[in-house]
């Protein structure tokens, strides 16, 4: 294991101790996150702890059931307790730029519906000014370039304008979604969300001053589904240091 992936690994399980028996956890995405819900289920299986989880991913959906952390449907619990996720950056103000995973309309749907919500991160994730990581935007396939076109305008008049790229991965084959097709690039396949839609990466540096503007705006925009800015939601960081896991709140 690298550095970084202890580091992920002490927070990810630090995070842990705000889950009691009784509790409904939303489970988030990443590979900081994936520790909490290793831990989670170890706990199950050891300890007892009775839980019921709501994963943001198919993928954090099948590493739930494999450590066996019993599952339902977001719509069947009356909202959660708390929900815990991993995060791409952090402001002063704890806004957050998520969806490194790809999993950003799912986590937020998941974190509106949750009384708290709980970064788990390492230190490379705080930040002064949100926009070093290229903000993540969820659209649909249809018509992506005009949306993209219209994304970059709005970015433009916050003065965050950069480069917008479609999200592609090596791996990934050539694919159709909703008629519109997507043939491999010397970068790859387009990466499909697990809600069937594709990805711009938006780098506009650290020129985010106005998060929540930008995020109305945007959201604003008929092709986009969901935007990776999680303004005002998380409550609280579990921050591993090489000095040991800082927790940070956001009303200590
Ligand atoms: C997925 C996310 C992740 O939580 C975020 O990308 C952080 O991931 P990691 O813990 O692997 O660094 O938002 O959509």
């Amino acid at each position: 294991m690298s550095e970084i992936d202890d580091l992920k690994k002490e927070a990810g399980i630090a995070a842990c101790e705000v889950v009691e028996s009784g509790m409904k956890v939303g489970l988030g995405t990443g590979s900081t996150v994936a520790h909490t819900v290793i831990e989670l289920g170890r706990r199950i299986s050891e300890e007892g702890l009775q839980i019921i989880g709501v994963p943001t991913s198919i993928a954090t959906q099948e590493l739930a059931l494999e450590v066996g952390i019993p599952l339902a449907e977001l719509g069947e619990l009356g909202g959660l307790d708390v929900v815990i996720d991993g995060a791409d950056e952090f402001d002063p103000e704890f806004q957050l730029i998520k969806g490194g995973g790809g999993a950003l309309l799912r986590e937020k749907i998941v974190a509106q519906s949750s009384s708290r919500m709980i970064v788990v991160a390492d230190e490379r994730k705080e930040v002064e000014k949100l926009g070093l990581f290229p903000l993540p935007i969820e659209i649909t396939p249809f018509s992506w370039t005009e949306t993209s076109r219209q994304i970059s305008i709005i970015l433009e008049s916050l003065n965050c304008s950069g480069k917008i790229v479609l999200r592609r991965k090596e791996n990934l084959p050539e694919v159709e979604l909703d008629g519109v097709e997507f043939p491999r690039t010397d970068s790859g396949g387009v990466f499909v969300t697990d809600n069937g839609n594709v990805i711009l990466d938006c780098h506009v540096g650290a020129n985010i001053t106005e998060p929540l503007t930008l995020e109305r705006n945007l959201l604003n925009l008929a092709g986009v589904a969901q935007v990776g800015l999680f303004n005002n939601m998380c409550d609280a960081v579990y921050l591993a240091t090489e000095a040991g896991v800082r927790v940070l709140r956001k009303n200590p």
